[in-house]
């Protein structure tokens, strides 16, 4: 196999899909950022219902790919830890990132649920063009919590791959 498709692009030995959606949960914060000022200062809400279209999408496709990568490899231990390689982790070190990829999860699996019912809400609640209205207060909290849940996964996801991958490597 191909050195990036097997170990990725970053130089930690990981995975090409696992470089991929962190080097996307690192991109995708400032983005979400950007449509929150769209819509917050410059009252823009075609322009932020695109951004946020996008954003679903990409986060839809990062965390299908990732998926099918991890099964590929048979699992994030497999990637840590490869076949006819030192081993990286081991012991209480494999124990302290075992949690935290429990940690981890309990983001990554709510934010996309979360997503899909923003998304949803908002396309069907919203006239289009989109406009402040009935649904703006319900809109506010989904679309903030949903906004809490990524940066959430975005942070511990980062640091799992750095306990898993940098520190080790
Ligand atoms: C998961 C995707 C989305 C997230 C995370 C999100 C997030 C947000 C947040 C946090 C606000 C409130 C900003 C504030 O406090 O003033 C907001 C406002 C708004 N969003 Fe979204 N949004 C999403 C998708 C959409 C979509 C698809 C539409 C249109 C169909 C839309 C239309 C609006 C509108 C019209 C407002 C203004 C509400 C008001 O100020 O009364 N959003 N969004």
């Amino acid at each position: 196999m191909n050195e990036v498709l097997k170990n990725g692009f970053l130089g930690y030995d990981a995975s090409l899909m696992l470089d991929v959606v962190v080097t996307a949960l690192v991109l995708i914060v400032p983005w979400l950022l950007y449509s929150l000022y769209l819509v917050k200062v410059k009252r823009n809400y075609l322009l932020h219902k695109k951004h946020q279209l996008a954003i679903f999408f990409v986060l839809i496709f990062a965390v299908g790919a990732f998926e099918f990568d991890m099964q590929m490899h048979g699992g994030w231990l497999a990637i840590v830890n490869k076949v006819g390689e030192p081993t990286r982790l081991d012991g209480e070190q494999l124990a302290f990132v075992r949690q935290m990829l429990r940690v981890h999860l309990v983001f990554a699996i709510s934010t996309p649920l979360l997503w899909i019912a923003t998304v949803v809400n908002a396309l069907l609640k919203f006239p289009k063009p989109p406009v402040p209205g009935a649904n703006s207060r319900l809109h506010k909290v989904l679309g903030w919590a949903s906004v809490i849940d990524l940066v959430g996964t975005s942070v511990t996801g980062l640091l799992f791959y750095y306990q898993a991958f940098v520190v080790t490597g």
